[in-house]
């Protein structure tokens, strides 16, 4: 138990991981070898477009979470089968998503077997991703397009920095060096906030604008990308120990507080206007959650009020997320664990609803807070 937890907060949180144990039991009952992206009216869709296909190593994420939790042997039976059919992906040259893929499944099966067939596929993983190097525009493209940077890569990089540690190879640690600096250059705003999307002239190699895909606008900030240029900076610090990782993460912590104000679960985008368009994405909460957690954790040598600061923000916003208001009741029919997310809210996919992310980083947060990871 981490005795930094509030004595009370400890329930709730034990509660989240009941809920996500009964959720997931049923939806693999439900749909064996399924791959839930976001509901819909609280039902995991099956027909619903992805957009992208970018979340396997959510679902299978948790099913290890839920193992390392309870011990319980048909979780880790399914946590591998689950992993297994996963395997194909690491040499996917379509989505930027690597990293959410493969060290959410792939990195607790080696931890739990230390078998090196499974160190080897997040390698393989890390040199796929790292073929998405622009040399022009020095950045790891998004599946958009070779002239496309997205904030969310940051989330993926460190399986190229994996790759590059666990073989010793220069010339992949320097890709992944390169595209963290290109992102803080044109991505990293100097408030600390972020923009979703970045595009790049390809012949000359020429920054052009920012824009954007899942925010409100080109210069706003998109609090899921703001979460995971937070989470996904204080993970590259991890493996660089460079000042410059840990320096954004922490304007970006610094941006996430003051625009969430006394409310700490955001808006979608905290520049969508008031009303009823300002719905909230508890996604980049859960999100921001568990990237707090771990800049926390990163700071306690270092700067210990920080870090205390940053714990007690996490807590604050799991307060929230593990209430009534946000966790799921199983027993409504209501099939995913975290409500009120949204995935794509200008194609209308996934809005005021589940997604598997949340879900996700909502477990791995409480698991962090318990003292489980
Ligand atoms: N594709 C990553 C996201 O929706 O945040």
């Amino acid at each position: 138990m981490n005795s930094a937890v509030p004595i009370d907060l400890t329930p709730r949180l034990e509660r989240v991981f009941d809920v996500a144990e009964r959720q997931t039991r049923a939806t693999i009952a439900r749909a064996p070898d399924f791959f839930p992206m976001y509901t819909e009216q609280g039902r995991w869709t099956r027909r619903g477009e992805l957009w992208t296909d970018w979340c396997g190593g959510f679902f299978d994420g948790i099913m290890w979470l839920l193992y390392e939790r309870t011990g319980d042997a048909w979780l880790r039976d399914r946590a591998e089968h689950y992993a297994r059919l996963l395997a194909p992906r690491r040499f996917d040259r379509e989505v930027h998503d690597l990293g959410f893929i493969f060290l959410n499944s792939y990195a607790p099966w080696f931890r739990h077997t230390g078998d090196a067939a499974f160190r080897h596929a997040m390698i393989d993983a890390g040199r796929t991703l790292a073929l998405r190097f622009q040399p022009r525009g020095r950045y790891l493209c998004s599946f958009i397009g070779r002239d496309s940077l997205f904030i969310d890569i940051m989330m993926n990089v460190p399986i190229i920095y994996y790759a590059a540690r666990e073989t010793g190879d220069a010339a992949l640690r320097e890709v992944a060096d390169t595209h963290c600096r290109t992102t803080e250059r044109v991505l990293v705003r100097a408030n600390g906030g972020t923009a979703h999307e970045g595009l790049f002239d390809t012949a000359t190699g020429e920054f052009l604008r920012q824009s954007t895909h899942q925010g409100w606008s080109a210069d706003s900030d998109w609090s899921r990308g703001l979460a995971w240029s937070l989470y996904g900076f204080t993970t590259v610090y991890g493996y660089t120990s460079d000042p410059a990782d840990l320096a954004v993460a922490r304007r970006n912590a610094e941006h996430w507080l003051t625009r969430c104000g006394g409310d700490p679960v955001p808006p979608w985008d905290f520049d969508a206007p008031a009303g009823p368009l300002r719905i909230k994405d508890s996604s980049a909460g859960a999100i921001a959650a568990s990237g707090l957690l771990e800049l926390a954790r990163t700071l306690e040598k270092l700067d210990a009020e920080g870090a205390a600061r940053y714990r007690a923000a996490a807590f604050k916003l799991l307060a929230a997320l593990c209430g009534d208001d946000y966790l799921a009741d199983p027993a409504t029919g209501w099939e995913g664990v975290l409500r009120h997310g949204v995935y794509h809210y200008h194609k209308g996919l996934g809005v005021d609803e589940s997604v598997m992310w949340g879900d996700y980083f909502l477990l791995e947060a409480v698991a962090k807070a318990l003292g489980l990871r």
